[in-house]
């Protein structure tokens, strides 16, 4: 197996590095969700990017309600808090900015072939290695915040059964060796703060183009289920705002983020 099922914040402090005073690092040895444990328990703004990280998630939550699986030893489960400086620009791309940072560790890693599903699934080879939630915090007396949550399979048992994934992917696999914890979560935590400090300063525009080249469904057709909409055309890209362009043959669509899935058309 990658690891021992416990790690200490040591382990963790050690990967970062240099990059180690940059974040409030804390790690429990289980929890329902990070990001629920985080929003509970935000720490006072100390000018550090607060982490929780846990060993072990017992009902991680996904996108659209989904839940997410994770095993103790085999996956990576965390959340950072990012607090919206005055003037910073609008949320909507700052989900496809922490897929994107996602998907630069993995390469750092050696990871090859990733690419990014709208608005910021990870996906190597066309199987989910990585999945992001995130959740926006109101102001109300304090800054207005997001919970990054993010999960990782590192090394899926070989029976794991995952609901509601078709294709599945994980590090072990791709790579050909394991990845310890606290080394993914270092390469990770330091493209986060990278992109989200461009993406700070410069918005989603900077970034946009780097996303489009790892875009999965660049030019294919593909099919958007939201609510109570269904709608087919070609993936043309992404707009400096985030949201996803579809050629629908009556126009180019922007879709925004939030209500809508993205498949390959069938
Ligand atoms: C998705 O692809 O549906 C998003 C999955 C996000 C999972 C992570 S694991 C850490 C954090 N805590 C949660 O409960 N969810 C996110």
């Amino acid at each position: 197996m990658v690891s021992s099922a416990t790690l200490s914040p040591a382990d963790f402090i050690a990967a970062l590095g240099e990059h180690a005073d940059a974040f409030d690092l804390r790690r429990v040895d289980r929890c329902a969700s990070t990001n629920s444990m985080l929003v509970e328990h935000i720490p006072a703004d100390g000018g550090r990017i607060p982490v929780l990280v846990a060993d072990h998630q017992t009902a991680g939550r996904g996108r659209r309600g989904r839940q997410w699986c994770s095993w103790p030893e085999g996956s990576l489960a965390f959340s950072a808090l990012w607090r919206f400086a005055d003037g910073a620009p609008a949320p909507a791309g700052l989900s496809l900015a922490a897929g994107l940072a996602l998907a630069r560790a993995l390469e750092n890693l050696g990871a090859e072939g990733v690419q990014l599903k709208w608005p910021n699934d990870v996906l190597i080879h066309g199987g989910k290695i990585a999945g992001i939630l995130i959740e926006l915090l109101p102001g109300r007396g304090r800054v207005p915040a997001a919970v990054i949550g993010i999960g990782v399979n590192l090394r899926l048992p070989a029976d794991a059964a995952i609901p509601g994934q078709s294709a599945v992917t994980d590090l072990y696999r791709e790579l050909g060796r394991d990845v310890t914890r606290p080394a993914l979560l270092a390469a990770i935590l330091r493209e986060l703060r990278h992109l989200l400090a461009t993406y700070a300063a410069a918005g989603f525009p900077a970034l946009r183009g780097a996303w489009q080249q790892r875009n999965a469904f660049a030019g294919l057709p593909v099919r958007i289920d939201g609510e109570n909409t269904h709608l087919t055309g070609l993936c043309v890209g992404v707009d400096d705002d985030g949201a996803l362009l579809l050629d629908t043959g009556d126009g180019v669509q922007r879709i925004l983020s939030g209500e809508l899935s993205l498949r390959a058309a069938t």
